[in-house]
């Protein structure tokens, strides 16, 4: 530990775990960072167990920590997303000068990251909107680091960031994604996929417990076991874990015995919300979203207790068979919402005018991120071979991976259905599929109807212009453009 006269490279503001690790981080790797907290008993807290591990700078007073940094300054704000980072914002603007760089590592809404972005470069700073995933861990030992703001911050941030985060195959998790609010943009996408890719997982789980009756320690074995194939993945393999582990109250698996009413913070509520103004079908995140909510709407489930079921069980009798439909079920649904995710990505981008790179997500996310997996490689070659894909699901690997799982897919959501388990992902993204893939789907008829009770016209398939049909009298039709 250094006394505060020394010139520190970054300074780190709001020290609970995200922020302690990332800054144990950056002095793991040679930076001397300054620290800061608004209660100082943190910084001290920080200090008494994690002083001797690189070079730190103990600060008490905004102007302290911003007087410890060498020009131009680099602060990394870890604070609550929210009002609690314009209060730290404007505390360090004040004192903060022309050329500086603020950088926002929380999971800040990105319309919030614009809104923040624009009002600092009026001060002539330089903001910077950062995701940063993966969690607690990664943030000590490598995160994927997301950050926007402008290309020049990039040049001075971007060696930094860029030591820090995870690496896979030597490439650093860490690149510049572009300006303004698309960081926390496609951090609040990549949550989004997380939201599903849990779902899945879920439904997945569900159905192997109740379809085929495992138990926790059985179904943490099948998971293992997808863990060294395609499904190799950060979730897959945490699930395992988790399944495995035993309550040592009762002796039971302890996910037996926790509430099943899942909790979100927020980012994938924003995910949604987003999507909807873009008018891009997320629906795989969507129904993630929705069976969060579900699960915690506990009354009106106590309430519904004994509701029919319907007599059309059928329980699979090759408990083999049906695991491996189910995990052909998880990777084909799995492919669709990243479809999904990345078509939100390209829509942001093109909406916001950022000029996003899909496969430059895809190689950050490969490592550090919660969404990290084997397949993002894959992903990666696809945009690779094609950056204007129409979609993730039309390059040639995942063609061929949909068609090789599509029947077990059927297979599993139609069981499911006969069986009266939920699978809101599983379903909604074969049917999203099988839209996509449609020659004619009955939106025709939606335009009929709207034409028929509101005017609203419609296209024709064999020639050019609007149309109305005069419904309400004698049924001709005009032509409106
Ligand atoms: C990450 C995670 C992280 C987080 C979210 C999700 O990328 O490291 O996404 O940001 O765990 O807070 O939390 P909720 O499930 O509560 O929305």
């Amino acid at each position: 530990m250094t006394s505060f006269s020394v010139t520190a490279q970054i300074g780190v503001t709001g020290l609970a775990v995200m922020g302690s690790n990332i800054a144990r981080n950056l002095a793991r790797h040679g930076y001397t960072v300054a620290l800061h907290n608004r209660s100082v008993a943190k910084t001290d807290a920080l200090l008494g167990a994690h002083g001797n591990e690189g070079a730190f700078v103990r600060t008490e007073t905004i102007e302290e920590f911003v007087g410890a940094l060498e020009k131009p300054r680099r602060v990394l704000i870890m604070v609550k997303a929210g009002e609690a980072t314009d209060a730290v914002i404007e505390d360090l603007a004040a004192v903060m000068e022309p050329g500086d760089i603020i950088i926002d590592g929380g999971n800040a809404l990105y319309t919030d990251t614009i809104r923040r972005e624009a009002a600092m470069t009026a001060r002539g700073l330089n903001f910077v909107g950062a995701g940063i995933s993966g969690g607690e861990e990664g943030a000590l030992n490598g995160p994927s680091i997301m950050p926007g703001g402008p290309k020049e911050s990039y040049e001075s941030l971007g060696p930094l960031l860029e030591s820090i985060s995870a690496k896979v195959d030597g490439v650093a998790c860490c690149t510049h994604i572009g300006p303004d609010g698309s960081g926390h943009f496609v951090k609040m996408v990549h949550n989004g996929i997380e939201y599903a890719d849990m779902q899945l997982i879920g439904e997945a789980y569900h159905l192997l417990r109740d379809a085929l009756g495992f138990d926790a320690g059985r179904i943490a074995e099948v998971f293992t076991d997808w863990n060294s194939g395609e499904l190799e993945s950060y979730l897959v393999e945490i699930t395992a874990e988790v399944l495995q582990q035993i309550d040592t109250t009762t002796g039971k698996p302890l996910v037996d015995v926790i509430v099943d009413a899942a909790e979100q913070k927020g980012t994938g509520r924003w995910t949604v919300k987003s999507a909807l103004d873009l008018g891009v079908p997320v629906t795989g995140i969507a129904e993630a979203v929705f069976a969060r909510a579900l699960s915690g709407s506990r009354a009106q489930r106590r309430a519904a207790d004994g509701l029919a079921s319907g007599m059309l069980a059928e329980n699979p009798t090759d408990a083999a068979q049906f695991t491996e439909d189910v995990r052909k079920a998880l990777y084909a649904s799995k492919i669709v919402a990243y479809a999904q995710g990345f078509d939100q990505i390209a829509a942001g981008s093109t909406e916001y005018g950022w000029g996003l790179y899909p496969g430059d997500l895809a190689t950050i996310w490969r490592g550090g991120c919660i969404i990290r997996a084997s397949f993002l490689d894959r992903i990666k070659e696809a945009y690779e071979g094609n950056p204007d894909l129409p979609s993730l699901i039309l390059a040639p690997y995942f063609r061929e991976a949909i068609a090789e799982a599509v029947d077990s897919w059927r297979r599993v959501v139609s069981t499911a259905v006969r069986l009266g388990i939920p699978v809101p992902a599983f379903a909604s993204s074969l049917s999203y599929y099988d839209a996509l893939r449609a020659e004619r789907l009955p939106a025709a008829l939606t335009q009929a109807q709207r034409d028929f009770f509101g005017a609203h016209t419609y296209e024709r398939t064999d020639r050019p212009g609007k149309f109305h049909t005069l419904w309400s009298g004698d049924r001709s039709e005009l032509r409106t453009e």
